[in-house]
């Protein structure tokens, strides 16, 4: 099991619409992938179920936001009961091995993320160290559960906030890949994402080796995929002249290493965000496009990082 996080500071950079189309096309190719979406917004979630069918079947008592709840992250329900298997883009996978499960994420996540922060502290240093690696840390350890050794991929859509539930996920990972424009603001803030998570698995690594680290799966150590450049824009077969700058300054410039690999700037393919329950790219597979062969050529590029080529193709 592969744990990816896709996370960015910035809202709107593709993050949802990365997270889905990558899930749906290593799934074609025979994986079995989990999607976890932590964003409040949902949007993850809405990809793949209609408003009405989230609101009937999933709201009350299948997101993830009742996992998190409570006095710890889990204690009322095991994360493997929130997982749900939806239909319309199974029924696509059939021939193929592969299977799309999704944890479905809730708008009152935002709340809990507040909450969460305020139980963290105790009254001695111990007792404090202890809640920070047992809070920052219950997503790893939810995962161990032998339910989802099963899964070759997790990827876990992120908000765009580096609040306490995204730190979950930055602690769960062993992977972090960045969707981001190539633009001004875009590609500023990528170095303070890097130290950020850079200090944020410092501190849980040196609590877990001061403050009883007595668990097998610490020390962490999540390292960035890289950056994806999304929306880009391609004129005569060419990426902008601005746009490449931009490309260019971080591949020179950043901590964050940068992919070969883009996706296109396309709202034909990807302005829709799955509105269809089927993310573009496995409902254009019949079709291969120059689109989808260069979102295929991304995830040849990312599952193979993964080490995760096994599947059928
Ligand atoms: N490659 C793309 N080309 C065109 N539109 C895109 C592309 N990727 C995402 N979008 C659109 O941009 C908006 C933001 O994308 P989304 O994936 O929801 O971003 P985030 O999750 O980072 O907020 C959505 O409306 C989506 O349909
Ligand atoms: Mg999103």
């Amino acid at each position: 099991m592969r744990v990816v996080a896709v996370m960015n500071y910035k809202g709107g950079v593709g993050k949802t619409t990365l997270t889905a189309n990558l899930g749906a096309v290593a799934a074609a190719r025979g994986l079995k992938v989990l999607l976890l979406d932590l964003d409040p917004q949902t949007n993850l979630t809405f990809s793949f179920y209609s408003v009405e069918d989230w609101q009937d079947r999933l709201k009350d008592d299948r997101t993830i936001k009742r996992w998190y709840e409570g006095d710890m992250p889990g204690r009322d329900v095991p994360l493997g009961d929130l997982i749900v298997t939806p239909e319309r883009v199974n029924k696509l996978l059939d021939d193929t091995g592969g299977r799309l499960d999704l944890i479905s994420s809730h708008l009152g996540l935002i709340d809990i993320d507040l909450e969460l922060a305020a139980k963290l502290g105790g009254t001695t240093i111990g007792s404090s160290k202890r809640k920070f690696l047992d809070l920052h840390g219950c997503l790893r350890n939810a995962l161990q559960d032998s339910q989802f050794q099963d899964y070759d991929l997790v990827l876990v859509d992120c908000a765009p906030n580096f609040g306490l539930v995204t730190k979950t996920a930055i602690v769960a990972c062993e992977q972090i890949l960045v969707p981001a424009k190539a633009d001004y603001l875009s590609t500023l803030g990528l170095d303070y994402l890097y130290g950020n998570c850079a200090s944020l698995v410092q501190e849980f690594n040196d609590y877990a080796n001061h403050g009883g680290g007595t668990e097998e799966h610490w020390p962490i150590e999540p390292s960035f995929l890289g950056v994806v450049f999304t929306m880009v824009q391609i004129y005569s077969q060419q990426v902008t002249l601005a746009q490449h700058g931009y490309i260019e300054e971080v591949r020179l410039n950043s901590r964050v290493p940068v992919l070969e690999n883009k996706v296109r700037n396309s709202p034909r393919h990807f302005g829709d965000a799955g509105e269809s329950g089927i993310p573009a790219m496995m409902r254009a597979s019949a079709a291969k496009d120059e689109v989808v062969r260069e979102f295929d050529r991304l995830a040849d590029e990312v599952l193979g990082a993964l080490e995760l080529t096994g599947g059928a193709r």
